[in-house]
Order: C-alpha cells, then structure tokens, then sequence
C-alpha cells in the first residue's frame, strides 16, 4: 500500500550527489552547501526543492523534553549521527547548541532540523531567531512546523514567513509536522504560496500504518517526503503486538536486532526516521541501518511486517507516545 511512494523518488537515485547537486549554489549564500560526505553513514532523501534530507536523525524530543542534553548529543555525535532534529517545545535547543560547539564539527558537516511552536505567541522570525541563538548557529538546513495548531491563528501568514526565511537563504528546506490531509491540504491549497513543504514528519510504525496510511498517499502525490518519529513503539510500549513473532523471525533470518528490522522496513518505504535512543550500542546499531552495506529486508519481509502491523492497529485518539 506504501511501497508506490519509491517510484516518486526512487532511493536507488540517491547515489552520492555531487557538488553541483548541492542546493544554494547562490552566490553569496549565506548557507553553504552541506558536506555530503560526512553523512556517508546515513541514507540521503531526495527533496522536491533540490535539496537532500539525511536519515537518520537523532532527535532530543520525547523523554529528552526539557532535560540537559549536552551528553546525550555529544553520544549521538560520537556514534555517527550528523541531522540533528529539534524544537523549541522540547526546551533543551540550548543543550544541543552546547553539544554542537563542543563537538568541533563543523557546521557544514552537520544537518539541522528545528520546529516552529508558535510559543509565546512569538511570531516566526522571533522564534526562529531564538532557535538560532540557542542552537549557536546562523542557519538551519529544515524548518517544519510543528503542529497544525501552532499555524492556525495565520496559516497563510505563518507559511509566507517560512518562504520568506527560505527565500533569504537562512532555512534551507521547509516543511511540516504532525500534518493530517485536512491541515496539509489547506496548506496546499494556500492561493500565495510559491513553495511546497519538503516532508511531513509524523508518528509512523507498524501499529499506524492505516491511520497514516492516507496522509502517506497525499505527501507521496505532492512529493512531499515523510519522516517518522516513535517508529520504536511496537518494542517499547507497545510491546506483545502481532508483530513481534515477525521481528524475531525477519531478525533471526537476515542476522539483524529486532528494532534494526523495524527500522529498515520505514526505510524501505523511502520514509525518513528521527531516532531518540539514548544508548551508544543502539544508537550505533540503529545508524547501521541507514549505511550502505546494511541487509535489507526483502519485498516479502517488508509485506509480512505490513501485514502484522496492521491486525494491531492502534486506534485514533489513543495518546501518543
Ligand atoms: C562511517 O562508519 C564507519 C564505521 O563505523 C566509520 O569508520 C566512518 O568514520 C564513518 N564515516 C563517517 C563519515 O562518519
Ligand atoms: C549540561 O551538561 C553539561 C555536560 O554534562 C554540563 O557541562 C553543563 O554545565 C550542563 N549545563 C547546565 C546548565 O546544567
């Protein structure tokens, strides 16, 4: 059902990209383009503006919201992990500047993501300046926002600031969040808008599959790319579903962790992941994934987890995880 979004962007054509595919070739860009090469470990997603999101991403969201990070990133660093994914709501984009710095990598050689969260009622500049000056950076390489809600007292307002961050070189891609076709074909159908969101980063695993499955179908017509957050769930807490057997199984045959087989399965989807573990072993082992030697799952592997996932359908409206 998911498997058509390959042949939008197939990933087969997300060789190494060169140089000259790199985005902002304008001159006297204030950002430079990204180092592909330092994220020769990740799986790099072609985007409808030209540019590339890298996949994996560590994210600090989750049980992270609102705690020092410094270490935590400083780990994800020090496994491989280059796209940093954060927002203001999580409340440690501070940490994760601290952890930027410490880490003396260079700015070019890392992907930043940061959110939009209508805090305060700060407007998209204010914010955005804010994140920038915690994150101890000039730019950020994606821009989503967040929620639905956080645009809804000026959807067309809110979208027309992320155009105009775009268009003055300080975001490289924008995009979305948290988006259900209702709210993404608003956005879509907003009479001034000039650019299309890149990706819709929503809650996808096993358990969501149907759920998602519309929305899925929407960003796949409109090329816009999604990326998954808690794609973990069916081994942390919702443990004992109709995949497990599956796991095991797919994990056993292809020598691979239970949580590597679910992420390889998003992968295979041409879906993005943001990761959160805090554990260097997993951290490592969830980075594999996205490499190139990695053993990926087969069409009917992939077609068994799909099946699985959906007996164990989670239902609308139970809170997220
Ligand atoms: C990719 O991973 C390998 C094996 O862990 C490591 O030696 C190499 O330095 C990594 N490359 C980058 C660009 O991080
Ligand atoms: C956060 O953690 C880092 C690393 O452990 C530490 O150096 C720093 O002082 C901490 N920051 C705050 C504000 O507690």
């Amino acid at each position: 059902m998911l498997l058509p979004s390959l042949l939008l962007l197939p990933l087969s054509a997300v060789a190494a990209p060169t140089l000259q595919q790199t985005p902002f070739a304008i001159t006297g860009s204030p950002i430079p383009g990204v180092n592909w090469d330092a994220f020769s470990n990740h799986t790099l997603i072609p985007l409808n503006d030209g540019n590339f999101v890298p996949s994996p991403a560590f994210g600090v969201g989750s049980v992270w919201k609102g705690q020092n990070v410094t270490e935590l990133v400083l780990s994800a660093l020090q496994s491989g992990y280059r796209h940093l994914d954060n927002s203001p709501f999580y409340g440690n984009e501070q940490f994760v500047g601290d952890a930027v710095r410490a880490s003396g990598i260079p700015r070019e050689n890392l992907y930043i993501t940061t959110k939009f969260d209508h805090f305060n009622d700060d407007d998209v500049e204010v914010e955005f300046q804010k994140s920038l000056d915690k994150l101890g950076v000039a730019y950020i390489d994606l821009l989503l926002i967040h929620f639905p809600f956080v645009a809804a007292h000026d959807p067309a307002g809110v979208w027309a600031s992320f155009e105009s961050l775009h268009s003055r070189n300080l975001v490289r891609s924008i995009g979305v969040s948290n988006y259900d076709v209702k709210s993404l074909k608003a956005l879509l159908a907003l009479p001034d808008r000039t650019v299309t969101p890149v990706i819709n980063q929503i809650k996808y695993h096993p358990y969501v599959q149907l759920q998602q499955g519309a929305v899925i179908e929407l960003a796949d017509e409109e090329g816009i790319r999604t990326a998954a957050y808690s794609t973990l769930t069916p081994l942390t807490s919702e443990t004992g579903g109709a995949v497990d057997k599956v796991l095991t199984k797919i994990g056993e045959e292809e020598g691979i962790t239970e949580g590597q087989v679910i992420l390889d399965w998003v992968k295979s989807q041409g879906i993005a992941v943001v990761t959160t573990s805090g554990n260097p072993d997993h951290q490592r082992e969830q980075l594999a994934v996205f490499g190139k030697d990695f053993p990926s799952l087969s069409k009917a592997e992939v077609k068994e987890l799909e099946k699985a996932g959906q007996k164990h359908e989670l239902k609308k409206g139970k809170p997220d995880h």
